[in-house]
């Protein structure tokens, strides 16, 4: 496939807590950014949440009020997938789920150009099986940042079997400008970090459920000594129970059931009573409004 010489034109597929950072990264790198949804809420929500950041950042002085102007007017949102077909390379964003996740590439390659990237911001899905339901599959790769987005470094690139080289050329060198760091990690469960990170949470929970130690006593243990910025459990209530929970069966079950990724009960009982985390209020701690932690 011919690529583009350089890639300026981004589409964002999902204005979630993923897609809307995704969209904030590549604005404020220059590019020109279409975000769409189905959710005309969900829009709304990006587009003043990112108002709000914003207008925090030029309070702190951390980017001007042209900065900030320039960064919005890069952002367009939409509410017709058809309004993609202009872009260079499109970031998908949507639920964790494989067939919603071709269903919505599928339609897409009916209106991008033949060149266009497709990338998928999945944590745990086969970048394989994603790029097995578009004509050209060598145009599909994992793009695969951390939340919050704008600003988490690392940014995983994950070539399935089927990429091109040169989109993966394309890809690394689009997300260098855009000043984040690299890594490219092969088409497996979870890739490099969310696999690493499924026994760091696993371990936490058994040591919990063992009643070998509470859980402020685990993460200040792990933030203490372990030099962790967040304890397990912190990090599993600002990440979402629901969403951590899911990776974890994911990889567990993609890793042919291998007990070192084995998910935890407690963690199931708490993503099924709607304790997510801080998105609920509730999860191993309880949060106020500010979403800071109130109790254990
Ligand atoms: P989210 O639930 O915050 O946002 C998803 C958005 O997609 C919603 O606004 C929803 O309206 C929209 N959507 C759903 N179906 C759609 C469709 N068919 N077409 C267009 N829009 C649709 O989800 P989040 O957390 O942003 O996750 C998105 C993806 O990023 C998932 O694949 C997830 O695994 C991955 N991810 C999530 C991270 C996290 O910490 N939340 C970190 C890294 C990756």
């Amino acid at each position: 496939m011919t690529l583009q010489s350089t890639i300026h034109a981004i589409g964002i597929i999902g204005s979630g807590t993923m897609g809307s950072g995704i969209a904030q990264v590549a604005a404020t790198a220059g590019s020109a950014v279409i975000v769409f949804d189905t959710n005309k809420e969900a829009l709304e929500k990006s587009e003043k949440a990112l108002e709000k950041i914003l207008t925090r950042l030029v309070e702190k002085e951390r980017i001007t009020t042209t900065a900030k102007q320039d960064i919005q007017s890069n952002i367009r949102y939409v509410n017709n997938l058809k309004e993609l077909k202009d872009t260079d390379l499109v970031i998908e964003a949507i639920v964790e789920d494989l067939s919603i996740k071709q269903k919505v590439f599928s339609e897409l390659e009916n209106y991008v150009s033949a060149n266009t990237i497709l990338a998928s911001n999945t944590s745990s899905l086969s970048i394989a099986s994603i790029a097995s339901s578009l004509d050209k599959p060598e145009r599909c790769i994992g793009i695969h940042f951390f939340n919050p987005a704008p600003l988490m470094k690392l940014v995983e690139v994950i070539p399935a079997v089927q990429t091109s080289k040169e989109v993966l050329q394309q890809v690394v060198s689009t997300i260098k400008n855009w000043k984040k760091v690299v890594a490219i990690a092969k088409d497996t469960p979870g890739f490099i970090v969310n696999r690493v990170a499924r026994p760091f949470y696993g371990e936490s929970l058994r040591i919990f459920e063992e009643g070998i130690a509470d859980i402020p006593t685990i993460d200040t243990a792990l933030k203490s000594i372990g030099g962790f910025r967040m304890g397990p459990f912190e990090l599993m209530d600002f990440i979402g129970n629901d969403v951590n929970y899911t990776v974890t069966e994911t990889v567990f079950k993609a890793f042919y059931y291998d007990p070192r990724y084995k998910p935890s009960f407690t963690q199931k009982r708490l993503s099924e009573a709607n304790y997510l985390g801080r998105k609920t209020g509730k999860g191993y701690y309880n949060y106020n409004e500010n979403g800071k932690i109130s109790s254990p």
